[in-house]
């Protein structure tokens, strides 16, 4: 039987006191409904559609390349009104899956699971035992144990209000049953709402089992409906990840206090990360890295047996072996970094390649800059790239050793071998093995006298 899954993301998110709609509000930057679509994309044979809200345009246009069918509940009227609206998306034969946008963390194995209690006779119902049930509907159960309907919390007598096992929303239904269930719901109830939730008790009227499972942990099934429960469900993620992280072999000096926002393409053995570092994009991470507190990789292809030292920003860049970059330092989009390279506090880095064994140790900028191996560029050194206008190439070859405080204005070549003298302009290419430098001879006027006040 295929799969359609139906995320619900029609809620309004009015405690979100929030312009964007719910669904778009993010955990590690991705968006809540990505989450949930993302791990519907891990199941097979499935389809997707998602009901949205009115208003929500901008959720369609956000998650544009989402490969599903939008369906506009104009008014919320209810779980049911908005399983109803994707009626014309439900065949007969499938088997269909409702999901909550905002519930980003359910787990692949605990739809699995469910999805195995679908069937002509039988439809998969998700239960959660809670601490604090309040605020949910009720599982309520004969004395034998089986499910025959679910009460809202609104609807609930005091009775039905002391128990403790939850409805988590998630539901696994046949299509031609659900859709049958769907046609007959009413709205008198507390709310006035077309409950879902009513669907189980038609089960149970049909001679239909209602069979549960439960979510792994609480953590899988808790929804975010204000900043708060945003929050609490980063942590949640993050923990996950850094858990991922450890087992996978690398070292964190403390699981709580690392993000990482986005995957990685590759991890090598023995990794060491310090706190608060933060990974974002796609990144990949060698062989014996060491990672100091308080950077941020972001895109970054960073080689075996490189340092990061503390507060480094890497972005869009790449470090090759045994290179030690840091601490302070930036690089940038396109810094292509060769071998033994060494990058020093305060040192910026953008779009240039840097080749073996050179070092640029402390406070300069390096841009739309080629430089050779086995370079030394001193402190101070600025490449000037920009006239305001066109950004122009620094091209500094081999072996060149350049003296602190050097200002090269691009377009220049410093050739092969070359010691540029400490404060100096170049402005000209500059010999090959050769002492180029452009520094006003040195004065000391004698007879010349401090001022003194008046
Ligand atoms: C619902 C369940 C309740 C369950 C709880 C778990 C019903 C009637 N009740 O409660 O048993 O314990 O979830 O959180 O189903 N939505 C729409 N359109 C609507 C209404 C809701 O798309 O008209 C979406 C919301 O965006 C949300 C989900 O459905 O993603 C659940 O809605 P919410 O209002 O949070 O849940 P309740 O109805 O309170
Ligand atoms: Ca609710």
């Amino acid at each position: 039987m295929a799969i359609k899954t139906i995320i619900l993301a029609a809620g309004q998110g009015t405690r979100m006191r929030s312009v964007k709609p719910k669904v778009l509000h993010k955990i590690a930057d991705r968006a809540l409904l990505q989450h949930v679509y993302d791990t519907s994309q891990q199941l097979e044979n499935n389809s997707v559609v998602i009901v949205y809200g009115h208003g929500g345009e901008l959720v369609k246009e956000q998650l544009s390349s989402f490969d599903a069918n939008w369906v506009e509940q104009k008014q919320q009227l209810g779980t049911g009104h908005a399983v109803q609206q994707a009626e014309g998306y439900i065949n007969a034969d499938d088997k269909v899956l409702i999901l909550y946008g905002d519930v980003p963390l359910l787990k692949k194995q605990t739809i699995v699971r469910l999805l195995e209690n679908v069937s002509q006779t039988s439809i998969g119902l998700l239960t959660v035992n809670l601490d604090d049930p309040k605020g949910y509907g009720r599982i309520i159960r004969s004395s034998e144990g089986s499910v025959l309907k679910i009460v809202e919390e609104k609807d609930a007598s005091n009775q039905e209000k002391l128990v403790i096992e939850g409805n988590t929303g998630i539901i696994g239904a046949p299509g031609n049953l659900l859709t049958e269930w769907l046609s007959k719901l009413g709205n008198s109830n507390a709310q006035g709402e077309f409950y879902l939730t009513d669907i189980i008790e038609m089960a149970v009227n049909d001679g239909i089992e209602v069979k549960t499972n439960q979510p792994e942990t609480q953590d899988e099934v808790l929804g975010v409906n204000d900043r708060s429960q945003l929050a609490y469900l980063e942590r949640v993620y993050q923990l996950q990840q850094a858990q991922d992280l450890m087992q996978q072999g690398v070292t964190l000096r403390d699981p709580a206090r690392i993000d990482v926002r986005g995957e990685f393409k590759h991890l090598g053995q023995d990794i060491e990360v310090d706190v608060n570092v933060v990974f974002e994009g796609i990144n990949s991470i060698g062989d014996n890295v060491i990672i100091g507190a308080n950077c941020i990789l972001k895109n970054a292809v960073i080689a075996d047996d490189v340092e990061i030292l503390a507060n480094c920003i890497i972005e869009d860049a790449s470090v090759g072996e045994h290179s030690r970059i840091g601490p302070f330092a930036r690089l940038r989009p396109q810094a292509e970094l060769a071998n033994e390279v060494h990058i020093g506090n305060f040192v910026e880095i953008k779009k240039s390649t840097v080749a073996t064994g050179t070092k640029i140790n402390h406070l300069s900028y390096i841009g739309d800059a080629s430089i050779g191996s086995k370079v030394n560029i001193g402190a101070g050194t600025i490449t000037c790239n920009y006239d305001g206008v066109n950004k122009f190439k620094t091209i500094i070859e081999d072996g060149v050793f350049i003296g602190s405080d050097t200002q090269l204005i691009a377009p220049v070549t410093v050739g092969k071998g070359a010691t540029i003298g400490a404060g100096s302009t170049i402005t000209k290419d500059t010999p090959d093995d050769q002492l180029t430098l452009s520094r006003a001879k040195q004065i000391s006027l004698n007879g010349w006298q401090r001022p003194v006040k008046g």
